[in-house]
């Protein structure tokens, strides 16, 4: 997947704001030493799966025991609930494991980020869902493996439940007793172990990949970055105010749940600068448009436009294409509508510096922006608190055709 020249590469970093990327041609050249272990093997996450998990999932699955581990799970929500009754031994002994927070975790940091998730939560869901949400689709391993796999033929549902892990984590009580983020973190983790049995026997997945096994822990990392840093380099451009410490508690938040999701200490980057710098190695130089990742794209902003966010499907289109480049625009063959281009490119900075304060000029079209991005996160929050449970199973078979 090897797909862009390093000139094309560069100024598609630069486009999308994740500065500096670096020679897709190169091995792995990030230094464990700027992770949260501090030193490491120096082993290419590229070859890295899940050893705690993926064998466990292979016993469950070809035992049979998924639907009773799933049905055992459904109302396992809270951190702070015990273990479910009837877990085979194994995967209750795993979980008991797993299911906490790492030693390093700092309770008055993730704190500080539930409240920042709080304060920006128009801007995060808008960019989690319009930006990140998008981008995955042109990261070909993450656009070929969601198509592929059971949860591909109705996006709807997977978009609801990719939903949870998002709404989980942006709780004030995220990784307290009382939130979920723990919970949905392992149970997608398990999600992922299965995902890696089952997507190797489908010939539809094995016809388009360059992988064996898919969801490596690169591959996790590249989602982190499509996600958190691309969202904060964002933010940053768009001067939507941001104090170090809450860089860096949003920073220890996705720390947390990359630990969480079975990513070795030793990849998780320690600061945003080694973030960026993973960023660019991992992140930019692998993104390309794929025949799954188009099909994705028009059914997630298709959703999207079903909601009335007092904006047209062009509007939307043209916002992608804001937030995420002409570039990626173009490889999603995004029809242009220029004048919504030119309302989206004017009164976007505007009515940032004006919501936040920073300027007194009132963009006359300033409520249509604000139902917009309220809009959207209504989307999220509703996904969200429309269920009790975290709606996600344990797969046992992949997308037909
Ligand atoms: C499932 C989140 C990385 C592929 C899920 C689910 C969540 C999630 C919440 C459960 C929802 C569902 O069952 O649909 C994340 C997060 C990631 C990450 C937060 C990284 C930060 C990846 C990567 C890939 C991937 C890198 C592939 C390259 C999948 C697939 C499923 C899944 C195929 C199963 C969908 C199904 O049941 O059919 N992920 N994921 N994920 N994820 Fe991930």
């Amino acid at each position: 997947m090897r797909n862009l020249d390093r000139r094309k590469v560069l100024s598609l970093g630069v486009a999308l704001g994740l500065v500096g990327a670096a020679d897709p041609a190169k091995a792995w050249a990030w230094a464990s030493k700027d992770s949260v272990a501090g030193s490491g093997t120096g082993a290419d996450p590229e070859y890295v799966w899940d050893s705690a998990t993926d064998p466990l999932m292979v016993s469950l699955l070809q035992n049979g025991q998924v639907p009773a581990v799933n049905a055992a799970m459904a109302g396992w929500v809270n951190n702070g609930d015990a273990l479910p009754s009837g877990l085979p031994a194994e995967l209750a002994a795993h979980l008991r494991t797993v299911n906490k927070l790492p030693p390093w975790a700092d309770p008055v940091k993730l704190a500080r980020a539930a409240d920042f998730n709080r304060r920006k939560d128009t801007y995060l869901f808008m960019l989690y869902g319009l930006g990140s949400g998008i981008m995955s689709t042109v990261i070909p391993r993450e656009a070929r493996s969601v198509y592929w796999s059971v949860g591909g033929a109705d996006m709807k549902d997977r978009a609801a439940k990719t939903f949870t892990f998002g709404y989980d984590l942006s709780q004030l009580d995220a990784f307290k007793p009382t939130g979920q983020f723990v919970v949905t973190a392992n149970k997608t983790r398990l999600v992922h172990g299965a995902v890696r049995h089952l997507l190797p026997q489908s010939p539809h997945w094995r016809a388009v990949t360059d992988q064996s096994v898919p969801i490596s822990a690169a591959d996790i990392l590249v989602t982190f970055h499509s996600l958190g840093t691309f969202v904060r380099r964002r933010l940053l451009d768009w001067k939507v105010p941001m104090s170090a410490a809450d860089q860096e508690a949003f920073l220890h938040s996705w720390q947390v749940a990359l630990h969480l999701l079975g990513v070795p200490d030793e990849y998780i980057p320690k600061t945003w600068a080694a973030a960026e710098a993973q960023s660019a190695q991992v992140l930019t130089p692998i993104l390309a448009p794929t025949p799954e990742g188009l099909d994705l794209a028009e059914v997630l902003l298709g959703l999207t436009a079903e909601i009335d966010l007092g904006v047209t499907r062009g509007f939307l289109n043209e916002f992608v294409r804001y937030v995420l480049s002409n570039e990626v625009g173009d490889w999603l063959k995004l029809p242009r509508d220029y004048a919504a281009a030119a309302l989206v490119r004017t009164v976007w900075p505007a009515f940032i510096l004006f919501r936040e304060g920073l300027s007194p000029v009132m963009p006359g079209t300033f409520y249509m922006f604000d139902q917009f991005v309220r809009g959207l996160a209504m989307l999220f929050l509703n996904k969200g608190s429309s269920s009790t449970t975290t709606p996600i199973t344990i797969p046992t078979g992949n997308r037909p055709a």
